[in-house]
């Protein structure tokens, strides 16, 4: 395969922009296709397809906040209203949302973590796919990710867990890249053992 410099720099560069800096325009019908076409190539032992995807777009998106903020305004009902409100918001203002669940299945020769982590190949490619579109995106968790009843008000089935939601618009600011760990703190070469 060809050297990529185009693809170095976008690796050596790539960022996520936060929730709070998408805005619309989201991605259109045949380049959501491409995103989820990318997204879905990953590694995957023996090529068993443990994850599927979730789509958020559109009225869906103040639907599912709606419903996050009746959840916890329920258990909590001392909770302010600025808290709800947040809840109402989690889908918004980026355009589209897809939630990536981790299916696991049995299999005789590929552990849970191995799935597991596909599945996180599968949120994180999603975010490189927005990218490559001209999109940005991040990829967050937040507690309904690990909330039994509020992932599956999301969609999630017996057995499913949600690994990740990556919120998907048009940047509306130039992000600030983060501090990245330094190689020597994390990289060590292995030698034989005393
Ligand atoms: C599995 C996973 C879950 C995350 N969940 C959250 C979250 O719930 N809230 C949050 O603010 N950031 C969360 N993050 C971090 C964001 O993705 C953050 O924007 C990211 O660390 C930025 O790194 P990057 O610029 O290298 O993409 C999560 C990251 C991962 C890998």
């Amino acid at each position: 395969m060809p050297a990529n410099p185009a693809l170095r720099d976008y690796l050596l560069n790539r960022r996520s922009v936060g929730l709070a800096f998408l805005q619309e325009p989201g991605p259109s019908p045949s380049e959501l296709e491409t995103i989820l076409t990318i997204a879905t190539r990953v590694p995957d032992h023996g090529k068993i397809t443990p994850w599927r995807l979730v789509i958020f777009e559109g009225d869906a998106r103040r639907d599912a906040g709606e419903r996050l903020a009746a959840i916890l305004g329920q258990r909590r009902p001392d909770l302010d209203a600025a808290s709800l409100e947040a809840e109402r918001q989690r889908f918004l203002p980026a355009p589209l949302t897809i939630g990536v669940l981790s299916v696991p299945q049995e299999h005789p020769k590929v552990p849970e973590l191995e799935q597991v982590l596909s599945a996180g190949n599968v949120a994180f490619n999603l975010l490189n796919a927005a990218f490559a579109l001209g999109y940005a995106a991040s990829w967050v968790t937040r507690w309904f990710a690990f909330d039994d009843e509020a992932a599956a008000m999301l969609g999630a089935g017996a057995g499913e867990r949600f690994v990740g939601f990556v919120h998907i618009g048009t940047s509306r600011a130039v992000i600030e890249d983060r501090p990245r760990p330094a190689l020597s703190d994390v990289v060590t070469r292995w030698s034989v053992p005393d």
